[in-house]
């Protein structure tokens, strides 16, 4: 009886195990199916057992994703929602009309976000072999997992024409790492993830040869080949390092146990990737292995992740003011460094005189000559560094220190009236300033962690800015008190942004008008905005970009010192008739944008994109030259962050470039569309869109004024005016340009500004904006 009973139970257990496997096995995911992270059932396999979809480990929790299944390793080869933090083990998945939804006991977010816009609800979802996810009703496919690759793509994916492929940030953490890849036209570029204009590799279809067999360019983009489709299971993953790597997985017999081999790879030398080293370090080979090691004088940011790159330790080393007796200079040449990035200054030197024209110059840090003559001065942070340069050039790296010690008891304020004192005061402005370059410099190394981790990491860099921010450099670190005064309890309200007020200012010492912008919205996500604006535009000096004269942090008080511009914003002078600019100043006003725009796009580095030009964020002086101001949205090109349009000011929204809208990733062509908007409105004197002119036509002024110039009838456009009609037709055909829907058809700002000028053609079909 009682073996009866045993056998019964052993029965009943089997019998539901066998149904569950059966489920999880079966082809079709029905409504209403779940997964939890750690208890039965946490995947759901393929129908041959070779993929899983699911709950995978990460960190202290579990991340949604497909994974090719072996011994002893299962391989990720894509990741949902690949960089939000770790999900809790309370959370589960569910298969819904909606999609898969990703529920905990707060929150229900899709792991499919893309599905979002499907008219039709969800009825099935199948795993394939392939590894491909998919999602369907009775007759369509919804929503493919194989349409929106991580870093990996399987034999028979194909990667289409525009699209990118993210490293992971290493091979055990699958959120974005520093490293992108797109097809283009029949070939391959790589790229550090936050220089996009960097190609450190590139591989073209009419190249291939043997890889013919592996990578095959069509119309549709890339695929890669799945040659013996029986034996072995082929990946492509554009790997941490940078390198684009193609896998074959195989397996013996059914115990899933797989020799992973290597079957291609983009590039022999891992110093090869630009970046893989970070800032401040340099990239040395032996083998297939790198090392990155800080130049001398510098520090690691993390010792165990040396690639993060390094800092300058700035106790020990300050800044330089050459007059002084406490400054002594040390240098140390390297032989044979490569150096990424742009000089910011090249001529004709050799040796000593090239040395010597760095030690003089205190924004000079390095400097790289050859045998040739030529003669590169580098400021701070030095980029993309390996030791793979000719052995012909001489790298030198110039330290400066300083004895700090003798400085910091002194109050600069006693002393200003002190003449003889008073080069010791500029040295100690000079020393602050040095040191909140310095601070920005490391605010941008952690702006990677900031835009990778989210605000958390924000209360970091507060702990940061207590290390750096001493009060004996107050005088361009504000106190809060001090702003008060200045601007008479903020009295005088300049504008207003969604992410603050802006106020006219005195300073009491030397009667300096300046606007000070204070900071709302005060909890974390303001912090991150904060430092977003002092990352990019401590970093920069541009007449065409307003100058950042101080800051005050004082706990959750966070405010800006900038210099004061009378006329205010562009918004201001354009909108309204009694201050209407003429057509030689709007000529000009137009070119200083450009002039800015460009600068950041191409003379800062890491690239800055504005995301956030319009005519309330262009500000005007009494000479009528235009300055780009509020950098709160400015990018380092960094990948898309969700989140970012919801940051942004609704009434930007007419000024968004389309990918923009539609999520894609930032680049600088976002700020061109921009840029075209703003100069159809410097043209014509009016606001983009204006409900209050006579006919529906005219509402929209872009295809308003396209109207107008194709049917010849400019005059309509700039009412009664007298302008020379050849340079009105120029601006607004470089305005039409900007504006076009694909972002590769729209112009450098560069070219831009050679067209504003008459120094360049403009393409004579224009198309429809
Ligand atoms: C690989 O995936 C399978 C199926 O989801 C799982 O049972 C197994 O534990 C995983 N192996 C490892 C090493 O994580
Ligand atoms: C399935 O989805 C497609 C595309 O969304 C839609 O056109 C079609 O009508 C849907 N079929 C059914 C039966 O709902
Ligand atoms: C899976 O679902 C699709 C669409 O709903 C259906 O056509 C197919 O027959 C189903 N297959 C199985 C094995 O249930
Ligand atoms: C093509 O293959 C030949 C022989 O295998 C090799 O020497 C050559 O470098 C290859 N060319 C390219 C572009 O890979
Ligand atoms: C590449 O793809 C095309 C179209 O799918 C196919 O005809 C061709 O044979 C492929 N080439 C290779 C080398 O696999
Ligand atoms: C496929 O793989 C098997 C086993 O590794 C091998 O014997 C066979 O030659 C391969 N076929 C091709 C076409 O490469
Ligand atoms: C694995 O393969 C070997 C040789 O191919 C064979 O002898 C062995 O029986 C296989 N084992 C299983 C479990 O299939
Ligand atoms: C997998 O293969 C390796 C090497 O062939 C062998 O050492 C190992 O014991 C195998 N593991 C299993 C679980 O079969
Ligand atoms: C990397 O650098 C460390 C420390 O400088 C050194 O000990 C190690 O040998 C280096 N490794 C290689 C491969 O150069
Ligand atoms: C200059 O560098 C050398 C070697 O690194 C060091 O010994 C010396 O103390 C340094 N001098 C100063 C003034 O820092
Ligand atoms: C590099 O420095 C060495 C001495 O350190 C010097 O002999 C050599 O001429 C320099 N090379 C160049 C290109 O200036």
């Amino acid at each position: 009886m009682a073996n009866l009973f045993v056998i019964l139970v052993i029965f009943c257990l089997l019998h539901s195990l066998v149904a569950v496997k059966a489920q999880l096995l079966s082809q079709n995911i029905s409504i209403g199916t779940k997964l939890f992270p750690n208890s039965y059932p946490s995947s759901w396999l393929s129908p041959s057992g070779l993929f899983g979809f699911g709950f995978y480990p990460k960190g202290n929790g579990y991340a949604v994703g497909i994974w090719l299944i072996g011994t002893p390793t299962n391989t990720t080869v894509w990741t949902a929602n690949r960089d939000d933090p770790p999900i809790s083990s309370n959370a589960y998945l569910w298969f819904t009309r909606q999609g898969w939804l990703l529920t905990t006991p707060d929150t229900q977010k899709k792991i499919n976000a893309e599905f979002e816009d499907q008219l039709s609800p969800a009825v099935s979802a199948s795993l394939f072999d392939s590894g491909n996810l998919v999602i369907h009703n009775e007759t369509h496919t919804l929503w493919e997992s194989y349409k929106y690759p991580t870093d990996t793509i399987l034999g028979g994916q194909y990667l289409p024409s525009g699209t990118e492929l993210v490293s992971s940030f290493s091979s055990s953490d699958q959120s974005s790492g520093r490293f992108g890849l797109v097809v283009e036209d029949y070939f391959l570029a790589a790229y550090p993830i936050n220089s996009k204009n960097i190609l450190y590799w590139t591989f073209a279809a009419t190249g291939l040869n043997d890889s013919s067999e592996w990578l095959n360019f069509t119309d549709e983009g890339l695929v890669l080949n799945n040659r013996n489709e029986t034996a072995a299971i082929h990946r492509a993953t554009l790997d941490a390092d940078g390198n684009f790597r193609i896998y074959s997985h195989r397996f013996r017999n059914s115990s899933n146990n797989q020799t992973i081999s290597v079957e291609w790879s983009g590039f022999e030398n891992p110093c090869q990737a630009s970046g893989f080293c970070g800032v401040n370090s340099f990239c040395s080979r032996s083998g297939g292995t790198a090392n990155c090691t800080c130049f001398p004088g510098f520090n690691y940011i993390d010792p165990n992740m040396a690639f993060l790159g390094c800092y300058r330790d700035f106790v020990n080393h300050g800044f330089c003011w050459q007059n002084l007796q406490e400054l002594t200079y040390n240098f140390t040449i390297m032989k044979g460094i490569m150096l990424g990035g742009h000089p910011y200054s090249e001529f004709s030197a050799v040796d000593w005189d090239c040395q010597n024209a760095c030690l003089v110059d205190c924004n000079c840090w390095a400097v790289l000559y050859s045998t040739e003559g030529d003669c590169k001065k580098y400021k701070l942070p030095l980029l993309y560094a390996s030791v793979d340069g000719s052995p012909s050039t001489n790298f030198t790296l110039v330290h400066r220190t300083m004895d700090l010690s003798a400085l910091t008891h002194e109050h600069p304020k006693r002393e200003i009236r002190n003449k003889s004192k008073r080069r010791r005061l500029i040295a100690i402005i000079g020393l602050s300033l040095g040191l909140l370059a310095f601070l920005f410099t490391l605010f941008a190394i952690f702006s990677f962690f900031l835009f990778r981790k989210g605000v958390q990491q924000y209360h970091k860099l507060l702990e940061i800015k207590n290390l750096g921010l001493n009060k004996e450099f107050t005088l361009r670190s504000f106190s809060y008190n001090e702003l008060e005064r200045a601007t008479d309890g903020f009295k005088d309200e300049l504008s207003s942004t969604s992410f603050g007020k802006v106020y006219r200012g005195t300073l009491l010492e030397d009667s300096k008008i300046v606007a000070v912008k204070r900071q709302e919205n005060c909890e974390q996500e303001g912090g991150r905005d904060f430092i977003a604006e002092m990352t990019a535009i401590g970093r920069i000096y541009h007449r065409n970009v307003i100058q950042l004269l101080g800051f005050c942090l004082e706990g959750t008080k966070k405010l800006l010192v900038y210099e004061f511009m009378s006329k205010g914003s562009l918004a201001d002078v354009l909108f309204q008739e009694e201050t209407r600019p003429t057509w030689e100043q709007r000529k000009k006003l137009a070119l200083d944008v450009a002039l800015g725009i460009s600068y950041l796009h191409e003379e800062c580095e890491p690239c800055i994109v504005h995301c956030s030009i319009r005519p309330q964020n262009i500000q005007v002086n009494n000479s009528w030259t235009a300055k780009l101001c509020n950098f709160e949205t400015a990018r380092l090109l960094m990948p898309t962050q969700n989140g970012i349009l919801s940051a942004v000011d609704r009434a930007v929204r007419g000024y968004l470039a389309p990918e923009w809208q539609n999520n894609a990733l930032t680049s600088e062509k976002i700020d061109v569309y921009s840029y075209g908007i703003v100069l159809l409105e410097i043209i014509c004197c009016r606001s983009n869109v204006d409900n209050t002119v006579s006919t529906p036509d005219e509402v929209q002024l872009a295809s308003w004024a396209y109207k107008c110039l194709v049917t010849n009838e400019l005059k309509k456009l700039i009412r009664d005016e007298e302008i020379e009609l050849m340079s009105l037709e120029r601006f607004l055909k470089v305005g039409f340009l900007c504006i076009q829907e694909a972002p590769h058809l729209r112009p450098s700002m560069r070219n831009v500004i050679l067209m504003l000028e008459g120094r360049m053609e403009i393409p004579s079909t224009l198309p429809k904006p």
